[in-house]
């Protein structure tokens, strides 16, 4: 079996996917339909053409008015299950998704309706198929601390259902340092924390990730190989990068995949995941990003085998369950034929 086909058929986690980001334009159209909104495109094309971004606001801002089609815990499930039906064809087996209560709430979907409605997706995809899910409540960072907080009490009362924290949206202008208080918050809680830093920030925001908020994982991170000290403090600490090729050349971090820091990563000897971000927006699912990523730089099956340890080891789940995966990945990676 070649090296692509052999890591397209290998079970996998994903460990950085936005809900948000799973929305497909027809699904954005059904959901317009059946809540009975006027939605700003003229079809399904017309919004697919408007996915040309110039950086990461660019794409937020059409992401967020998208998000106004979900209003139901229908829509929710759906979404939900229309991502790990489609997740599942790349043999993806666990995933960790991101989901952000601020893009809804203050649309008056309550965060009750947002949290079962995921669950629910998520308990059919269970029954179905096997797929293991854990949900991270991502704050907005361009909103306030106070907003954050805010947040985080409207989770409380479901607080066992919901596995970890992390932050998103506009990077540049809002440091992690804005919101190391509520990050104190959610890990006294007893919840692990991620952020997103150093996707279109500069490496000192993952330093203050890792120093103020106290992150177990870093979402993109591609820019940590500006700073050998970083790169070095990374790699000794195994502090695992959920990277998003494809999300990080269509919001031109990279001009092009073969310019991506991923090779830069590897020789640092950082710990990389591969994911998908907004598979919606981006040109794929986690299957489309290991096609790209192998085109552009032809690992071998080693590092594709690293790549998916990594995967799970990086996981929210317990050491027995990382073991019977990590198991599954050597096998199949490791196999003769
Ligand atoms: N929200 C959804 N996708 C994101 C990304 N790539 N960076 C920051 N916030 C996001
Ligand atoms: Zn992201």
């Amino acid at each position: 079996m070649d090296v692509l086909k052999r890591a397209l058929s290998c079970p996998k986690a994903e460990l950085h996917v936005h809900i948000e980001g799973t929305l497909e334009p027809e699904l954005a159209f059904a959901l317009a339909q059946r809540n009975n909104i006027a939605f700003p495109h003229a079809s399904v094309e017309a919004l697919r053409a408007a996915y040309d971004f110039s950086d990461l606001q660019s794409f937020l801002d059409l992401y967020y008015a998208c998000a106004d089609v979900l209003r139901t815990e229908q829509d929710f499930s759906d979404l939900m299950l229309a991502y790990l039906r489609r997740a599942r064809e790349d043999n993806v087996v666990h995933a960790e998704i991101f989901f952000d209560p601020q893009t809804h709430t203050p649309r008056g979907v309550s965060f009750e309706t947002v949290l079962k409605g995921l669950e629910a997706g998520a308990a059919i995809a269970a029954a179905e198929w096997g797929m293991s899910t854990r949900l991270i409540l991502c704050f907005l960072r361009h909103l306030s601390e106070e907003d954050a907080f805010a947040t985080l009490e409207l989770a409380l009362p479901f607080i066992d259902r919901i596995h970890g924290f992390g932050l998103d949206s506009s990077e540049v202008g809002h440091p992690p340092s804005k919101f190391e208080r509520v990050f104190a918050k959610c890990r006294a809680l007893g919840k692990p924390v991620v952020a997103h830093a150093g996707e279109e920030g500069p490496p000192a925001y993952i330093v203050e990730a890792l120093d103020l908020l106290k992150v177990s994982r870093i979402d993109h991170g591609v820019r940590a190989v500006e700073d050998a000290a970083l790169t070095h403090r990374l790699a000794h600490d195994r502090i695992a990068l959920t990277v998003c090729p494809l999300s990080n050349v269509r919001l031109c971090v990279f001009e092009k995949m073969e310019l991506h820091s991923l090779p830069s990563m590897l020789a640092g000897g950082l710990c990389i995941t591969i994911n998908s971000d907004d598979p919606a927006y981006f040109g794929g699912y986690l299957g489309a990003n290991i096609r790209a990523v192998q085109a552009a730089f032809a690992f071998d099956a080693t590092t594709w085998r690293e790549f998916f340890r990594n995967s799970f080891d990086a996981s929210f789940v317990d050491e027995a369950q990382k073991e019977k995966w990590l198991a599954q990945v050597d096998a199949h990676m490791l196999a003769l034929a």
